[in-house]
């Protein structure tokens, strides 16, 4: 009998279309909050006991029936029937088989619109921390990384095209950035998702003063809602954590793109490890970056999540509607998707093989144009007038067909007498990197800070468990 296991079966006495049974079911993908479901039920029942709705020894039934069901969960013998409709119904189904009818004490005043609210709140705090954990250990990479290979000199790109000589290092330490403000922008949006809902009922609040203080304490929540109307819809916390998702997807896919160039014949910059590599089922000599392809690719599957919810969001209106149970596919998938990536990203970068040679083979004298102008600013000149020099030492240098670094000194002196025999120190992509030591610039001493102060940020905030699960 399918309808006797629904938690909302006495108005309906008419069998659901089996069609709309299955299209109402969540159960497939929302059993996996089992844990955080039986969390929100252990402590709610608590609170009964504080309410007087249930005594001592009802709660100690209930709680053991969970115990048990939790048991159940954690060793795979869990069995779905059919009517379990969601993760909510499935596991006070089994409390009621397991314990009897105490069982359908636990849900007084509540709701599975505050209960799913809570238990998906529970759930995010835990994928919050993975998540930062992978992120931390890709920064962990980057950093070190960016430490043994500080020397290594490579053309740095704007509209990809050879803009000026950097650091391979700082190159690494940028997308480092971005996942630290990643990591900060979680952080936001966990402090903002800590919040109980419990306690909410169905829309209007609970009618038996349950102690929500209590249950904030029992759950480990930061604060409690303030309105039960917005709290049991209030899917802010989802919204915001797909969108997250979509940003560090874009700043990994901006990163893959990168090192897919880098690893192309045309830049030979990189060598991925065949681990992260596949080959061609048609020409012998292909090594494709196919990890790198599917980190950008699937930034558009994070984007896809992030928009079909929020568009589910939009014009639902006041309170519960069962269009928010489309929140949980688009957060797991989320999670499931970066959790992945992260992951593979970081195997990619701790095994991949760089060519310095190749990287120092790709700076070329055209590339220091900016560094006349420079050296003519440093003997004084207006940038602007300075630039314009810089310009007619290129076009010179084009007119005879030589790079720039082999005009002669009268060549140099015919555009400017400001010129003088250390001009040719300008020609050292060495020394055109170390001009760059203000904060945040490519210079050595200005990457050596990044890195320390990423190692400092690491230690503070993951290290020490503040964000992570460590
Ligand atoms: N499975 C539902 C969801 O995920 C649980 C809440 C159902 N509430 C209701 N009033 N039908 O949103």
């Amino acid at each position: 009998m399918v309808e006797g296991n629904k938690l909302w079966g006495g108005r309906f006495t008419g069998a659901v279309d089996p069609i709309m049974e299955k299209f109402n079911a969540s159960i497939h993908y929302d059993k996996r909050m089992w844990k955080a479901d039986i969390e929100g039920s252990m402590a709610y029942v608590k609170a009964l006991e504080k309410a007087n709705l249930v005594t001592a020894d009802e709660r100690e039934d209930i709680y053991e029936g969970l115990e048990k069901v939790r048991h159940e969960w954690e060793a795979g013998t869990f069995e779905l029937r059919p009517g379990d409709e969601d993760i909510h119904t499935a596991n006070e189904r089994r409390l009621k088989e397991i314990i009897g009818a105490t069982g359908g004490k636990l849900h007084t005043g509540r709701s599975r619109n505050d209960q799913v609210a809570t238990d998906m709140r529970l759930w995010f705090k835990d994928a919050a921390k993975v998540l930062c954990d992978h992120i931390s250990d890709l920064i962990r990479v980057m950093v070190t990384r960016a430490e043994q290979e500080i020397d290594v000199l490579m053309p740095g790109y704007t509209h990809l095209q050879r803009a000026q000589p950097i650091r391979w290092s700082h190159w690494v330490l940028s997308y480092a950035a971005m996942l630290q403000r990643d990591v900060e922008r979680l952080e936001q949006i966990k402090d903002r998702a800590n919040t109980l809902v419990l306690g909410s009922g169905a829309l209007a609040g609970n009618p038996f003063n349950i102690d929500r203080e209590f249950l904030r304490q029992e759950l480990h929540f930061d604060k409690i809602s303030s309105n039960s109307l917005d709290a049991v819809s209030d899917r802010d916390f989802v919204v915001e954590f797909l969108f997250w998702a979509s940003l560090l997807g874009v700043h990994l896919s901006r990163w893959a793109e990168d090192l897919i160039l880098y690893t192309s014949k045309e830049f030979g910059f990189v060598t991925l490890s065949d681990a992260y590599c596949t080959g061609s089922s048609l020409m012998p000599q292909k090594k494709n970056s196919d990890s790198l392809e599917l980190i950008r690719g699937r930034a558009g599957r994070l984007y896809g999540n992030c928009t079909a919810f929020t568009m589910a969001m939009k014009g639902i209106p006041s309170t519960y509607n069962k269009d928010l149970q489309e929140d949980k596919e688009a957060m797991f998938d989320s999670f499931d998707t970066l959790n992945a990536i992260l992951q593979v990203a970081t195997g990619v970068l701790s095994t991949l093989k760089i060519h310095p040679d190749k990287m120092k083979g790709a700076l070329s004298p055209d590339m220091l144009a900016t560094d006349i102008a420079y050296y003519l600013v440093r003997k004084g000149l207006p940038f602007r007038e300075a630039h314009g020099m810089a310009g007619l030492c290129v076009a010179l240098a084009e007119k005879q067909s030589i790079p720039v670094s082999q005009l002669s000194h009268k060549d140099f002196q015919s555009v400017s007498s400001k010129f003088e025999d250390d001009v040719v120190d300008v020609w050292d992509y060495d020394n055109s990197v170390e001009q760059y030591a203000a904060q945040g610039g490519t210079a050595k001493e200005s990457v050596r800070t990044q890195i320390s102060s990423l190692r400092a940020w690491l230690e503070l905030k993951c290290d020490s468990g503040v964000i992570t699960r460590k």
